[in-house]
């Protein structure tokens, strides 16, 4: 029997090279290998602001950029978590074996709830929970994700040993796995790329954007002057040559940056190429998908209703063996 894949992704309405990156592309690698399950995590989207109207919109947009960018659904279960009402369950039942002083150490809740010191909600400290309840009820074994969910996926596994401990072997202890670009910078080189921060190179962007935005994104600071030779491993350009470029390429990069051979310039330029190259077949499946929404609309469906058989399955032995029968 194939292994069990779990992992989610935020309807925040736009996909970037991080996401793809990171965490995506492993999932378009793993789809024949494991038996997946992918989720539009729309219940933890709503841990801050959020504009209730544009919401189902966000939802169908980032399944469908997903399905664009290679997970097939003849291929893997995509659905979305507020469909199947036992995430929310075992949310409950695994609170109770959540220990409190790790929620409170949590550095995204930390780096959350700065950003968005108006709404520092209960949802946003129980994140976490929310997110092992996704894991835990597939029984999932491998949740390939970027490096920024390492701790959640951590306090996860706690919650499962908690859980087995007190009521009986129930959950496989689920293991993250990671793609070679574990953690993208973005385009300041200072913070991880992402959409809140507005320092992101969408996935779905036209073929002339890859180099206006990469034109000003930082580089090695060392090299203040086109002569001043790099070291492309302190480099996030360097980092996306190794998710776009090939091997011929990214060697020419790392040669012409520790000798200052070439320029930035020149390398941001054989990069936007590469990027407008590979994401072509992206964004042409993405057309196809967006004039066909009726189908996408039977992916969710499918999704929930496979989903909901496999999580109430899990639900029935939950409750028998903590005795809520
Ligand atoms: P999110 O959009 O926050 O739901 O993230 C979806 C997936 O993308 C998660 O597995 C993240 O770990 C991954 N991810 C998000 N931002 C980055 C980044 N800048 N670098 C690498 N992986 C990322
Ligand atoms: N918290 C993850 C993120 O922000 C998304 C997520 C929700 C997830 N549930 C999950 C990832 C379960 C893996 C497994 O990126």
């Amino acid at each position: 029997m194939k292994k069990r894949v779990f992992s989610g992704i935020q309807p925040s309405g736009i996909v970037h090279i991080g996401n793809y990156l990171g965490a995506i592309r492993n999932w378009v690698d793993m789809l024949d290998k494991y038996d997946c399950i992918f989720c539009v995590v729309d219940l933890h989207a709503m841990t801050v602001p959020y504009e209730p109207k544009e919401m189902p919109n966000c939802i169908r947009e980032t399944l469908m950029v997903n399905m664009a960018a290679g997970l097939d659904p003849e291929r893997c279960t995509l659905f979305v978590q507020s469909h199947v009402p036992q995430h929310t369950e075992l949310t409950w039942i695994l609170n109770t074996c959540a220990p409190f002083g790790d929620l409170a150490r949590m550095t995204q809740f930390k780096e959350k709830s700065r950003q968005h010191r108006e709404n520092v909600n209960c949802g946003l400290f129980t994140y976490p929970i929310l997110m092992a309840a996704d894991i835990l009820l597939y029984k999932s074994e491998v949740v390939p994700v970027g490096e920024d969910q390492t701790q959640h996926l951590e306090f996860a596994r706690e919650i499962c040993r908690n859980f087995n401990a007190r009521f009986g072997e129930t959950f496989p202890e689920p293991q993250p796995k990671y793609t070679r670009v574990r953690r993208l910078m973005g385009v300041g080189g200072k913070a991880k790329m992402s959409k809140s921060l507005n320092n992101y190179i969408p996935l779905l962007a036209e073929p002339e954007e890859f180099f206006s935005l990469l034109r000003t994104a930082a580089t090695d600071p060392a090299r203040v002057r086109r002569s001043d030779p790099g070291t492309p491993e302190k480099c996030n350009i360097h980092t996306m040559h190794l998710g776009f470029s090939s091997q011929e390429d990214i060697a020419w990069c790392e040669e012409g940056c520790r000798t200052a051979g070439i320029g930035c310039v020149d390398c941001k330029k054989r990069l936007a190429g590469n990027m407008d190259h590979s994401l072509a077949p992206v964004r042409e499946r993405y057309k196809k998908y967006a004039d066909q929404p009726d189908y996408v609309e039977d992916v969710m469906r499918e999704g929930a209703r496979q989903c909901t058989e496999w999580a109430e399955k899990t639900m029935q032995e939950v409750r028998e063996v903590t005795g809520l029968r």
